[in-house]
């Protein structure tokens, strides 16, 4: 499945619209219910509005009823792989800590858990 989710976010990737950093992401989700979403960031005039890619797929698939996830591949075209940043990783984190993250460039990729990349997180159950 992972080759599937990377094929998507290499595809989702080429239709970013990133005129401003010129920084193409596309994120492949993949819901427990075997679904896939995909999302690619989408840059705006005013800086501040710019999506993520990541935070584009996770609005997909909570709208289609999934916000149980397995794993995500985030695609740039750089090495080594750039891993989400923070706002994504938070984002991600309220649906779970065991996420398996992947992040690829064009010749090589990283692995993480979503723990490993935002330890002691704020998240749903911090609320109590
Ligand atoms: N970007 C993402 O889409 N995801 C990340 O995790 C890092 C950054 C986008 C935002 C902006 O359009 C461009 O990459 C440069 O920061």
């Amino acid at each position: 499945m992972a080759d599937e989710l990377e094929a998507k976010a290499w595809a989702v990737r080429a239709l970013a619209h990133a005129p401003y950093s010129r920084f193409r992401v596309g994120a492949a989700l993949l819901a427990a219910d075997g679904r896939v979403f995909s999302g690619c960031n989408v840059e705006n005039a005013s800086y501040g509005l710019t999506i993520c890619a990541e935070r584009g797929a996770v609005v997909q698939a909570v709208a289609a009823g999934a916000t149980k996830f397995t794993r995500i591949v985030v695609a740039t075209d750089i090495d080594p792989p750039a891993a989400p940043r923070g706002a994504c990783r938070q984002v991600l984190r309220e649906f779970g800590p065991d996420l398996v993250v992947d992040s690829v460039g064009p010749h090589s990729r990283k692995q993480w858990r979503l723990w490993e990349l935002l330890p002691e997180a704020f998240g749903p159950e911090s609320l109590g």
